[in-house]
């Protein structure tokens, strides 16, 4: 398996939208962070000989990072078909040994009924920007029907909200870790050639 940096590296070839949709909070979650999220993950035992979901999958960079670290298998959901044909090219770049099906679907609409443990890795649309805040709700009740863990991306300050969702459904959040990154200039609303984005990532079990 490739260690962190190993993975870090592999997926720098993952390509990102070349037409981002705003509405649809279509960014691409760098290789650093993605890496980090699912090292951490296959640290867990949460990887390795699972059942992998990423929904809002974009162009593939977390289920790719998954497919890398010898899932049982790995399935990405998008609304947008658009990223999904790109996530496919880029599997072929990362040429990883598990094989990835790519879904177009609407991940607020119950998508999926695994059969074994799941473990869903997301970077949902936050909503933020939008007015549309806690956009990231409808994800989670998705994850909530499907997985037994989950780790997700929120935007900073989530915490009360993550804490009182995971109450309310008996769930659990046992791990969180904050990140920052850079977003390329790609939305109408960013003003500033590159945005620094804090977010914080939660691991919650179902
Ligand atoms: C912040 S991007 C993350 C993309 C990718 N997961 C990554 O980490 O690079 C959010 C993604 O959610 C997708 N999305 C937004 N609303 C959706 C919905 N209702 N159902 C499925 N995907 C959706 C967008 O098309 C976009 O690809």
């Amino acid at each position: 398996m490739p260690t962190k940096s190993e993975l870090t590296q592999q997926l720098g070839v993952v390509a990102g939208f070349d037409d981002p949709r705003v509405d649809l909070e279509q960014y691409r979650t760098p290789p650093e962070l993605a890496a980090h999220l699912v090292h951490t993950a296959d640290l867990q035992g949460d990887i390795a000989g699972r059942v992998v979901v990423d929904l809002g999958c974009g162009t593939g960079m977390l289920a790719l990072s998954a497919a890398l670290r010898g899932p049982k298998t790995v399935v990405g959901v998008d609304i947008d078909p658009d990223p999904l044909a790109t996530a496919r090219e880029n599997e072929r770049k990362v040429a990883s040994t598990s094989r990835v099906s790519w879904v177009r679907a609407d991940a607020t609409q119950a998508p999926l009924c695994p059969t074994e443990s799941t473990t869903v890795v997301m970077n949902p649309p936050f909503g933020a920007q939008s007015g549309n805040e806690h956009a990231d709700r409808a994800f989670l009740e998705t994850t909530a029907d499907i997985a037994d863990v989950s780790y997700s991306i929120h935007n900073a300050d989530s915490a009360d909200f993550i804490e009182a969702f995971a109450d309310d459904h008996d769930a659990t959040v046992t791990h969180a870790f904050e990140a920052t990154f850079e977003l390329p200039h790609s939305f109408e609303f960013h003003t500033e050639e590159r945005r620094s984005i804090d977010v914080e990532v939660f691991r919650i079990e179902w």
